[in-house]
């Protein structure tokens, strides 16, 4: 992973908040997930989520969308407060796009045509749209499988249309959860390369992932968190992290290593 982590300290410069979450808590029918979480994540950074099953990752990542609101607390893009603003005014307006845990596609259209339901609303002409969508068919080498229905797909195959959905949109904040999952070796890596370029193509961008794949999520992050027990309990860059004790004692444990 040498090369990626070289890339990046080239690439990464900017110290200007793109979305910042604070003070957030969110309950579930009175099982209280979130408390008090206060995050920011600057423009053309990249920040890993971690964090032990069930522990409120992805309703971190509804509240960010716009899918969720808190009970307490706000959220802000370019330092604008979003809390109130439903999901599809975030998507358009500030560029906020999902890869979500699972789903994300439509079962009954083809590989194309899943791409194409996305390109439709972003943009205008015919020939912008064709463009787009072939752009990301040979992005995500799905060739071969273009004219498949979405239910006939692999798991991995799956995963990768729903990250060139997400894409398509030339998004500003790229929210992953668990793009890593279901990926072969190969694939994991090109994506990870594509994260990667995503910063280089405009570094106003900022990406948010979380996986438990954590070392393959630490190799590309600029920092990382840790949230257990509904509190964010460890934050730093991925060499900090891995040696923070309240990140050994509730995800990582004694022995993990990232190189
Ligand atoms: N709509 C809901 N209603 C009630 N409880 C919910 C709802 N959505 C999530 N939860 C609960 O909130 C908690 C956090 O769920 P979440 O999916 O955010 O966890 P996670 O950190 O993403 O876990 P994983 O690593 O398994 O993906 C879980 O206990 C889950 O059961
Ligand atoms: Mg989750």
């Amino acid at each position: 992973m040498g090369i990626i982590k070289k890339f990046r300290i080239k690439t990464f410069k900017k110290n200007k908040p793109k979305i910042e979450l604070k003070n957030i808590s969110l309950s579930f029918n009175k099982r209280q997930i979130l408390d008090d979480i206060s995050l920011s994540i600057q423009e053309g950074e990249i920040c890993g989520i971690l964090g032990p099953n069930g522990v409120g990752k992805s309703t971190l990542f509804n509240i960010m969308i716009g899918l969720l609101k808190p009970d307490f607390g706000k959220v802000f893009i370019d330092s604008l407060e979003v809390t109130d603003i439903p999901i599809y005014r975030r998507a358009l307006d500030f560029g906020v796009c999902i890869v979500p845990q699972s789903g994300g596609i439509f079962s009954e259209l083809t590989c194309e045509e899943n791409l194409k339901s996305i390109a439709e609303i972003m943009f205008k002409n015919k020939s912008e749209i064709i463009f787009n969508v072939e752009n990301m068919i040979s992005k995500f080498q799905l060739e071969s499988v273009k004219k498949i229905k979405g239910k006939f797909l692999s798991g991995g195959q799956k995963k990768r249309v729903c990250i060139a959905m997400a894409l398509i949109s030339n998004p500003k904040i790229i929210l992953m959860d668990e793009p890593f999952q279901g990926l072969d070796l190969m694939t994991t890596r090109e994506l990870q390369e594509t994260i990667v370029n995503l910063q280089t193509e405009d570094n106003s961008r900022c990406c948010i992932i979380s996986d438990h794949a954590a070392r393959d999520l630490l190799a590309i992050s600029d920092k990382a968190i840790v949230i257990a027990n509904k509190k964010i309990v460890a934050k730093g860059s991925p060499s900090e992290l891995v040696i923070n004790q309240n990140a050994k004692s509730v995800y990582f444990g004694d022995s993990f290593k990232i190189n």
